[in-house]
């Protein structure tokens, strides 16, 4: 079933996604050559627990850290660990927020320190694709608009879009119905009602769309060892159009 959110739920999940904004802001601040995820993870769990909030993936289906933490060819579901990021990386850093209820989702893709202006080139684009595809969550559209317009400019922009991974329901759990993939057909899918929570979250790949799973049964990486972006917000359907909870107003 799909939930539609009430006035006071959609305030939480606000308040959520304000604070969830404010991480990833201090998070562009300290990603930099030499920093590690796990100390990225740490700055996170702490920050979270000094605004009386915590990270609602720990603990979720036995995942252990309070961010995913995504380098080059690693799609998703990254594990936070000691490595040294290096200048030229680009890392996602995923999380949901759980401020007293309220969840809000967004993954940004960040560049560590100088990239060239390829990789720029690939961050503009695959997070122009989410932007894209927040244009079509309207009340009336179907599901299908969504990920049509992201597929439709990413991949004429020469990228791929992952097919294995989804944006989602979200609250009061993380994934709840319905999916919303980033590929799609117009028209197509379930109908998008006002006050539906959802994500977008495309995955661009410099090259193939495909993934292969680690053996540690979490974290998806390209099959052909090219790299892998993605950005992430967490909206609301309105009758004045998608609000976006999770916006870094600059
Ligand atoms: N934001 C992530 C997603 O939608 C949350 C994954 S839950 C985790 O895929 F436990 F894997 F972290
Ligand atoms: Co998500």
């Amino acid at each position: 079933m799909i939930q539609r959110k009430s006035k006071r739920e959609i305030e939480m999940m606000a308040e959520a996604g304000k604070l969830l904004a404010e991480v990833h802001k201090e998070l562009a601040k300290l990603i930099k050559p030499g920093v590690t995820t796990k100390q990225i993870d740490q700055f996170v769990e702490k920050y979270l627990a000094e605004h009386g909030a915590t990270p609602e993936q720990k603990g979720y289906n036995g995942y252990k850290y309070a961010t995913c933490a995504s380098i080059n060819d690693e799609i998703c579901h990254g594990f936070p660990r000691d490595e040294a990021l290096k200048n030229g990386d680009i890392v996602t850093i995923d999380m949901v927020v759980n401020l007293n209820g309220g969840l809000a989702d967004s993954a940004w893709t960040y560049a560590v320190g100088d990239v060239d202006e390829k990789t720029e080139r690939f961050l503009n684009v695959t997070k122009t694709s989410l932007y894209k595809g927040i244009e079509q969550a309207q009340v009336g559209n179907r599901i299908g608009d969504i990920g049509h317009a992201i597929q439709q400019y990413a991949e004429a922009e020469g990228y791929a879009v992952v097919r294995d991974f989804t944006g989602h329901g979200i609250g009061p759990s993380i994934h709840e119905a319905p999916h919303i993939p980033h590929y799609g057909l117009p028209g197509k899918g379930t109908r998008l009602k006002e006050g539906m929570a959802i994500t977008i979250e495309p995955m661009l790949n410099e090259g193939s769309w495909h993934s292969k799973m680690d053996d540690n049964n979490w974290t998806a990486r390209t099959v052909d060892g090219e790299r892998s972006a993605q950005f992430e917000h967490t909206i609301i359907i309105t009758q004045d159009g998608p609000l976006i909870l999770t916006e870094q107003e600059s």
